[in-house]
């Protein structure tokens, strides 16, 4: 069930990927939403992507997580009811040459964060988890009671996120979170107006894959086709990012209904190879999509499935679009402007 009282929701990092479909997913679904970003990781043209899609200004407030005195004045401002964290620093090959801004940027900017929503008495918060915090899973599907496994310094800050907010919950009944550990996000808004768009050379597939039928980039490296999976190649539960915020307003709805905490993963339930992924984005942009396998990469897990069924229990969650919808999805958007953005 969607909640239906309008609320007032930060979005920290909501210029970001994923913040930016849930934006519109809690536009859509009657909030009034406030912007919180310093665009380290975001164009500044996304904003006015936003307010075509939604017709209406957007808020935004230009800032950082870690500064003390504008977060007071955005929860005195903007009388938030509840914060979306999205903010976060979270390339894993970045943490391991980089660890001390990912505990600043993660872990220091996430209590500077809790402590001025304690001050403002804004006590509701949807955490941004991953399934990284499994490292390698013994079970497949993963199901939440899985224990942690630090794999790099990134994975450790959102272990250790989770960690503090499972404290705050318990030392101040009046605190409810809830966290949502994301399996693969993947995919673009339907409008062709938002999506993934990295600065660099993506670390990530599809991504990747979408330079090399852009033309950007050659050929995609697959790496290792040694693994225990039926063709070899790494399996992830890749989730549509518009699957992917409708969950945030259901948790939000859920946080608001319950003032009850909750923990879920939020994916498809379903897993497909590196292989099935380059042959449905083939089929998505008709275009060939040179590949050659290479070495495995170090620290990869062989597969990432996501137990769905206690976000279908906890959030009635569950998704809608498969994985031919996320490449025609990147398609249309790095096609028609990411290139231009
Ligand atoms: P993103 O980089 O696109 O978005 C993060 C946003 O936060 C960016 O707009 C960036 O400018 C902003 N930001 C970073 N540091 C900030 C700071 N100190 N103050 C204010 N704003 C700041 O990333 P995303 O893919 O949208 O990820 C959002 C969240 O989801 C992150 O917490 C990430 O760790 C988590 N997550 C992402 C994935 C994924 O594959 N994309 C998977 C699992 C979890
Ligand atoms: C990565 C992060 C993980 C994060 C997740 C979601 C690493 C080691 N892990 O995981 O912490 O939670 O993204 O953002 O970066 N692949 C190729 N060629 C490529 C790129 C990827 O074959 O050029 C393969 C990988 O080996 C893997 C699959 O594609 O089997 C998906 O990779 P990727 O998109 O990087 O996601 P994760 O490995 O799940």
């Amino acid at each position: 069930m969607v909640y239906r009282v309008p609320k007032r929701i930060l979005l920290t990092g909501g210029a970001g990927y994923i913040g930016s479909h849930t934006y519109v997913a809690l536009r859509q679904a009657g909030h009034d939403v406030v912007i919180l970003d310093n665009f380290s990781n975001a164009r500044r043209s996304v904003v006015a992507r936003l307010e075509q899609i939604t017709g209406a200004p957007v808020p935004v407030v230009e800032g950082d997580i870690r500064d003390n005195a504008l977060l007071d004045r955005v929860f005195t401002d903007h009388r938030i009811d509840a914060v979306v964290h999205f903010a976060a620093l979270k390339a894993v090959g970045e943490s391991m040459a980089k660890p001390l801004d990912y505990f600043d940027v993660n872990i220091g900017g996430l209590t500077t964060l809790l402590r001025a929503m304690d001050r403002a008495g804004c006590r509701r918060i949807v955490f941004s988890s991953s399934a990284t915090v499994y490292g390698v899973p013994d079970e497949t599907p993963t199901p939440e009671t899985a224990p942690f496994r630090a794999m790099n310094p990134y994975g450790q800050t959102k272990i250790l996120g989770e960690e503090m907010l499972a404290w705050l919950a318990q030392s101040n009944p009046d605190w409810a979170i809830g966290v949502l550990r994301y399996f693969n996000p993947a995919g673009a808004h339907r409008s062709g107006l938002i999506g993934e768009d990295p600065a660099d050379i993506p670390n990530n597939l599809m991504p990747f894959v979408a330079k090399v039928a852009l033309g950007e980039l050659d050929r995609i490296a697959v790496f290792g086709d040694d693994y225990d999976t039926p063709d070899g190649t790494g399996v992830r539960d890749y989730i549509h990012v518009e699957d992917l915020a409708r969950g945030h307003v259901l948790s939000l709805g859920r946080l608001f209904e319950t003032g009850q905490g909750h923990c879920v993963n939020l994916g498809t339930g379903r897993g497909y190879s590196v292989l099935e992924v380059i042959a449905a984005y083939k089929r998505a942009c008709n275009r060939d999509l040179p590949h050659h396998i290479t070495d495995r990469r170090p620290g990869d897990v062989p597969i990432y499935v996501a137990s769905a069924d206690k976000a279908a229990e906890v959030l009635g969650f569950r998704t809608e679009k498969g994985l031919d919808e996320m490449c025609a999805s990147s398609w249309n958007w790095v096609s028609n402007i990411g290139e231009t953005a």
